[in-house]
């Protein structure tokens, strides 16, 4: 990839007469990297993202209106910022207030193996917006995008991944009713594609170019796929559910790197006279090594798979989920542990829902009061409980059920929808 349009230039510093230079941060949908400062690798600056993405801060008055709308408190990623930051959500919640529908879009790059737990976030969170609001959710998985973006790979695995993807986003508890799951390759056709063409006719190579970077010598593969991860976003892709509407909105539930191709989206939908998809952008989880950089399937010991045993997950956390913590019990005792830094802690922010346990751990561990130790085991018991339930479920899931999710003509009851 060329260099991203994300990443701005820092000036070089001057520092006890050394100039060292620092390096921004950047967040492109194939580029995750936290800014380095003096050579020191620091955590991701989301506010930061807010200001260079033009998107808007999901605060306490849309939280409140949230609750309002909905009825419901907050899911704990929203109540603890970690889905933080939106695109026109407001719009969304008009419409579910005046009874106007809308549907949930949100997609996968498949790969070999199972997800991580920073994968599912998305995936859980869309199973409960799902839940609140009661409306068709639509998964892209883009087998395509994969097989243009790693030539070692066959277009026949990255299908098969795919598949197998589907199984792994079924246990999160969807069900095909009201969930349709399809590989771009396996459903490319008809409207979508009709929908794709008509997307491509308005980005322009230098609009494509300066969302992301590309060069002369990528190929076109790359050049022409924002289409395709475009299309999802309008309804008329989707003619068994929507019929032959075109004004239902959606809202997009995705990690912030996948914004750029978002922008995008929202700037066709003008001209093609569809409706503006909603976002809702979410952080990464950060790697077992610590805050600064994201979890990551490549490095295996920086990640919690899905299919980890129990005690795969406890060794993991026990030999590499930082602690940063003091190295004696007279240190604790004087100094306290951070949070801040505590992988175990930081995890267990993600993975628990009662908020005084969580207030409660951050201030005992600040007073010293809770080893590192401890904190790993709170952690180890979290994690393998939430992975755990996930595997029972992923075995109960068959080869029909399978079909049913990736099948466009499943009977799914949002049929009513098309006829408004
Ligand atoms: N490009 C995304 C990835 O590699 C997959 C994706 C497609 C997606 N459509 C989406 C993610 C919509 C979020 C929302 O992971």
């Amino acid at each position: 990839m060329a260099e991203a349009t994300t990443a701005t230039d820092v000036p070089t510093i001057e520092l006890e007469g050394l100039a060292v230079q620092d390096v921004a941060q950047k967040v492109t949908p194939w580029d995750v990297e936290g800014p380095e400062v003096n050579g020191v690798k620091l955590a991701i600056d989301y506010d930061k993202l807010i200001v260079q993405f033009g998107t808007r801060r999901i605060d306490e008055a849309m939280l409140e209106r949230f609750t309002k709308v909905t009825g419901h408190a907050p899911h704990l990623f929203l109540r603890r910022g970690i889905f933080f930051s939106h695109r026109e959500l407001d719009v969304i919640l008009d419409r579910h207030e005046q009874g106007k529908p809308f549907y949930l879009y949100t997609g996968r790059g498949p790969s070999r193996g199972h997800m991580h737990i920073g994968h599912m976030l998305p995936f859980v969170f869309c199973k409960w917006l799902q839940d609140v609001f009661d409306v068709p959710l639509v998964v892209q998985l883009t087998d395509d995008e994969k097989f243009l973006y790693k030539s070692d790979l066959k277009a026949e695995q990255t299908y098969q991944y795919a598949v197998d993807t589907v199984r792994e986003i079924a246990a999160i508890g969807f069900k095909p009713e009201k969930t349709f799951i399809f590989s771009n390759m396996g459903f490319m056709g008809g409207a979508f594609y009709r929908n794709v063409l008509k997307i491509s006719r308005c980005i322009t190579y230098n609009m494509a170019r300066s969302s992301f970077g590309y060069t002369e010598t990528d190929h076109i593969g790359k050049i022409h796929f924002p289409s395709i991860q475009a299309a999802p976003a309008f309804c008329s892709t989707f003619p068994a559910i929507f019929g032959d509407r075109t004004d239902i909105p959606c809202l997009i539930p995705c990690g912030i790197d996948q914004d750029p191709y978002f922008r995008l989206t929202r700037d066709v939908a003008k001209p093609l006279k569809f409706k503006k998809p909603s976002l809702i952008h979410g952080q990464f989880l950060p790697a077992l090594q610590g805050v600064t950089t994201k979890m990551s399937s490549s490095i295996d010991s920086s990640a919690i798979f899905m299919d980890d045993s129990p005690n795969v997950i406890k060794n993991k956390i026990n030999k590499h989920a930082f602690s940063g913590g003091p190295t004696s019990l007279r240190e604790l005792e004087e100094f306290g542990s951070n949070p801040d830094v505590d992988i175990s802690y930081q995890y267990l922010t993600y993975f628990v829902d009662d908020d005084q346990e969580i207030a409660d751990l951050a201030v005992s561990y600040r007073r010293g009061e809770i080893t590192s130790g401890a904190m790993k085991k709170r952690c180890i018991e979290v994690l393998q409980k939430f992975v755990g339930d996930f595997q029972e479920r992923e075995k109960a899931i068959t080869q029909a059920d399978v079909e049913d999710f990736m099948n466009p003509d499943y009977p799914r009851p949002f049929a009513a929808l098309a006829k408004k």
